[in-house]
């Protein structure tokens, strides 16, 4: 679907909205409430680096609900094995481990959409889809892939982000009073995907100098986010901004299409954790990893309060 165009790109696309369309996804919005409390709970107690004590539980957790599967062990080795499949240039030490997790993605996928098509009256969006006659059971088992590959590592580093941004009262004010702003602040400011990459159809003439038809580039989103002529001080994180056309979630045929889950997940695990903040503290300084893409924040360490 990502690396495809036109029909083709719609043909992929369009059963995927029986999955992660907006109105699928807020059908499962009580199941993915479910599963992030649980998932909240069976982690009380755990420290050490908030994402991989709390944010990649959660992240999953959301995930699992979605494509109605329990978020057992397995679930989250291969959730989080597929942040390595992400990564477009894998260090070459990494490459195995790389060939590993895809093939760990390819297995689950294949197995979950032969268990989900099992079903003589499909019941919610992942069995829908499962079931849907427009895709062979391979592009049913590569979309899902792509959506945990794609989908995974933002949802957690965003999980992350976000609770080391509401140590400061201020933000957590905002947080708490608009969980759904602070995240499309966040998802521009952040810009978790900053690059789209594309191939011109024609010449393009910018300010810069001219793009040829035919030649590759990649589309700068972190940059078109921090556009100054469409957002006012674009450096500053301000949940309250109303202005400008933020473009990270990408733009056109290609739209994220975890948008939706994302704009349900995040503000339901971040609500729980305001929930619980006395229960607990990060301790560490805010800043962010050198690694140009996935871009994130260094995790803090997450201490209990009280046990
Ligand atoms: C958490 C924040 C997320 C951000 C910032 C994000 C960002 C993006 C961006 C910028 C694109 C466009 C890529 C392009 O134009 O080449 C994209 C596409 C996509 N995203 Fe996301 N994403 C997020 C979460 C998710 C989640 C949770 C899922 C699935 C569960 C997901 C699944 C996808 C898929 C399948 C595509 C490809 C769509 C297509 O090619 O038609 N994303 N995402």
């Amino acid at each position: 679907m990502l690396t495809t165009d036109g029909a083709e790109q719609a043909r992929l696309r369009a059963p995927a909205q029986a999955l992660l369309g907006p109105a699928a996804v807020a059908t499962m919005r009580p199941q993915i409430a479910r599963s992030v409390e649980a998932s909240i709970d069976s982690v009380v107690g755990n420290e050490g680096p908030v994402d991989k004590v709390l944010a990649d539980h959660t992240a999953a957790a959301a995930l699992a609900a979605v494509l109605t599967t329990e978020l057992s062990a397995k679930f989250l080795q291969m959730v989080r094995a597929s942040r390595l499949v992400l990564n477009p240039l894998p260090q070459p030490a990494l490459r195995l481990q790389t060939v590993a997790a895809s093939t760990m993605v390819d297995r689950w996928t294949t197995s979950h959409v032969a268990t989900l098509a099992d079903v003589s009256e499909p019941q919610c969006p992942a069995e829908r889809f499962a079931t849907d006659p427009r895709l062979s059971s391979q592009e049913k088992a590569a979309t899902m892939g792509l959506c945990i590959i794609g989908g995974f590592s933002p949802l957690t580093d965003l999980v992350t982000s976000g609770l080391m941004l509401a140590r400061d009262p201020e933000l957590r004010s905002k947080m708490l009073e608009a969980p759904t702003a602070f995240l499309e602040e966040l998802v521009r400011w952040q810009s978790p995907v900053p690059f789209a990459a594309r191939q011109a159809l024609q010449d393009i003439d910018l300010p810069s100098g001219t793009v040829r038809g035919g030649q590759r580039c990649l589309v700068h989103l972190g940059a078109a986010n921090h556009d100054p002529e469409q957002f006012e001080n674009p450096s500053l994180f301000d949940p309250s901004r109303e202005q400008g056309r933020p473009l990270g979630f990408g733009h056109g045929a290609h739209y994220c299409m975890g948008a939706a889950l994302t704009r349900i997940a995040l503000p339901t695990i971040w609500t729980a954790m305001l929930d619980r903040w006395h229960e607990f503290v990060l301790e560490g300084d805010s800043s962010w990893t050198s690694e140009p893409f996935p871009r994130r924040m260094r995790p803090a360490a997450l201490r209990w309060a009280a046990r």
